[in-house]
């Protein structure tokens, strides 16, 4: 149960309590001043009785006191009424009262008049339900506003939770940057989103710290390497003295290692600019299908090699994109070469680009291992590799290719994603803006 309902409930249950409190109090006292008031009723009506009584005994003329005593008894409450006194005793379910008065000849009687129980309470009760209605009216009105007293209340407390839940999820997320905005309250809930602000803040700052000192670090590795890289390819072309065919060999796999690190060190430093916006960006307007044919070119005599056919699929007349086209076509690079490294001999890699929802996507599909489900989101991050797959690539990778893409694309207004086709392989999808211009 969500809190805001609970909340609601509490405070709906706690006034609703209270309504019956103050309803039953209302009731009793109703009750009992009905009670009072018929009592009253009864004595006055027993007093007049009695008083016509007497003025007949004197007059010695019964007929006055005879049509009163018939007017009483029509009343549905009483079971009788006489001015003549008895010893009989009082019928059950009545409650009788009298009085005496004096006779003509000095001597007393009493006037009495006997209350039939269940209809007096009966009469009470149908006075009294009426006063129910009331109440029963007055506390749906108050439950009401109650209902919308309770929601409002509910509501101003749990917002800055769920805004801090928001801030939580977006810090989790990798969003270091996000911040909870204040809302110009000032109670424990503001002290704990103040905390809460400056905890993601101080995140923010070891984040920007590690990001430089990884960047300056790579940076500052990148000289040495080509220093190294510049001695072996000048021992290696032999123009600094003749080398013998082992020598060669020994050159030549140092120069591919370090070949290897340079890549490594490269995609590092752009994945770390990409990542902190610190990536000059030159966006034009790129021809697709030139720069698409251009990049599986680049390819084809690799895929020679490995005996995989290389497909090109592109609709007619495809829009040119806004994009920076050297890191576009590392994009595609990246994407091309992955599925080459996995791909097994005999395979194919096709590359297709059509016009969707006003964006160019192009897709990259081969007929490799495929990815399991649960990881396709997972590869884009930095450093990823898929483990299954660790043993199926021809070159061993760094990890930092799709969260190199991703970081690109991104930058360019798309969004780049992995599916695990039912006829297996591999696809990968990114989207990219449209230049629209006359007839694009
Ligand atoms: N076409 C593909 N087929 C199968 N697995 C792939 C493919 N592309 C990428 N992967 C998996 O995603 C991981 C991350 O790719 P990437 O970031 O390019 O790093 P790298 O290629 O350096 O390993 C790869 O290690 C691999 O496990
Ligand atoms: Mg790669």
């Amino acid at each position: 149960m969500s809190l805001r309902l609970r909340i609601s409930l509490v405070i709906l249950g706690l006034m609703a309590l209270a309504q019956a409190m103050f309803g039953s109090a209302y009731f009793i006292l109703q009750r009992r001043a009905e009670l009072a008031d018929t009592y009253n009723r009864s004595m006055e009506t027993l007093r007049l009785a009695a008083a016509v009584c007497h003025e007949s005994s004197l007059t010695d003329d019964w007929t006055k006191a005879n049509s009163h005593l018939s007017f009483l008894r029509e009343d549905p409450t009483v079971r009788y009424a006489s001015c003549t006194d008895t010893k009989e005793p009082i019928p059950s379910g009545v409650r009788e009262f009298s009085r005496y008065f004096e006779l003509k000849d000095g001597s007393r009687s009493r006037a009495r008049i006997g209350y039939n129980n269940a209809a007096v309470n009966a009469a009470v009760h149908s006075r009294l339900r009426g006063a129910i209605w009331d109440m029963a009216s007055i506390a749906s009105i108050t439950l009401f506003f109650g209902l919308l007293v309770a929601l409002f209340v509910a509501r101003t407390l749990t917002r800055p939770i769920e805004a801090l839940a928001k801030g939580a999820r977006a810090v989790g997320e990798g969003d270091l940057e996000y911040r909870v905005p204040a809302d110009g309250r000032e109670d424990e809930l503001e002290t704990l989103r103040a905390r809460f602000n400056a905890m993601a803040e101080r995140l923010a700052e070891t984040d920007r710290m590690k990001r430089n000192f990884i960047q300056n670090f790579t940076h500052d590795l990148k000289n040495p390497l080509s220093g190294i890289k510049a001695c072996i390819e000048t021992l290696h072309s032999g123009n600094s003295g003749p080398i013998n065919g082992k020598q060669r060999k020994y050159l030549e796999s140092s120069l591919a290692a370090s070949e290897r690190l340079w890549d490594y060190l490269d995609d590092m430093l752009s994945v770390m600019k990409l990542q902190t916006g610190r990536f000059p960006m030159d966006v034009q307007s790129v021809e697709t299908a030139r720069l698409l044919k251009e990049a599986i070119e680049g390819f084809s005599i690799r895929a020679e090699n490995s005996l995989i056919t290389l497909k090109v699929d592109l609709s007619p007349n495809l829009p040119s994109v806004k994009a920076d086209e050297q890191l576009l076509r590392r994009v595609l690079d990246n994407l091309i070469a992955n599925a080459l490294n996995f791909t097994p001999r005999e395979g194919t890699i096709t590359l297709s680009a059509h016009l969707r929802d006003g964006q160019v996507r192009v897709d990259v599909h081969d007929t490799g291992p495929g990815i399991p489900k649960d990881e396709l989101e997972e590869i884009f991050e930095n450093f990823y590799q898929v483990e299954r797959n660790k043993s199926r690539g021809r070159t061993p990778g760094t990890g930092l290719g799709l969260a190199v893409c991703r970081s690109i694309v991104a930058e360019h207004g798309g969004r780049i994603w992995a599916e695990s086709p039912a006829d297996g392989g591999t696809r990968f999808r990114f989207t990219l803006p449209v230049v629209y211009s006359g007839n694009a």
